[in-house]
């Protein structure tokens, strides 16, 4: 038997969905945020976060296929991404995380993920 991806362990595609759904929904109404995801196509973002997430997890590789290699620093340099933007998307995260109330071990695994990959993503320094 194959061992089990963590995609499947937390529960496949609709535990993504909801994540990113979640996360989304904090995005919005975050005046930080906000002014830097499109204006019409969120819900374009929302696919591309939840597929990204999906094929790094273990899941189909959708995200390769219609986006290419990840590239993710590379792809976020448009955006000044200073500690205050860093902080501000890991409190929707961390919203959207505890909320699918995945078995702790789990959601540890899930959580440091994106703490580091967050902290990564940091291009502009502190005034
Ligand atoms: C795209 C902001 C961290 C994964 C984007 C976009 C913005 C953004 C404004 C463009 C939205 C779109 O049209 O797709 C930020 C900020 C971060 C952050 C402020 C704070 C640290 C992360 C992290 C990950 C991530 C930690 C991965 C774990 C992605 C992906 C895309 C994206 C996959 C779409 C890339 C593409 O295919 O074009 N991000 N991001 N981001 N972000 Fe982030």
């Amino acid at each position: 038997e194959e061992p089990q991806t963590f995609y499947e362990a937390v529960g496949g595609e609709e535990t993504f969905r909801r994540l990113v759904h979640r996360f989304y929904r904090g995005v919005v109404d975050d005046p930080l945020l906000r002014p830097m995801y499109p204006d019409e196509d969120l819900p374009g973002a929302e696919d591309r976060l939840r597929l990204f997430l999906i094929q790094y997890w273990g899941g189909p590789g959708t995200y390769s296929q219609e986006r290419g290699h990840p590239r993710l620093r590379m792809r976020h340099n448009p955006f000044v991404i200073g500690s205050a933007e860093r902080d501000a998307w890991l409190k929707h995260m961390h919203d959207a995380v505890t909320s699918l109330e995945l078995p702790e071990h789990l959601e540890k695994r899930l959580w440091d993920y994106l703490v580091y990959a967050a902290h990564s993503m940091v291009n502009a320094p502190d005034a």
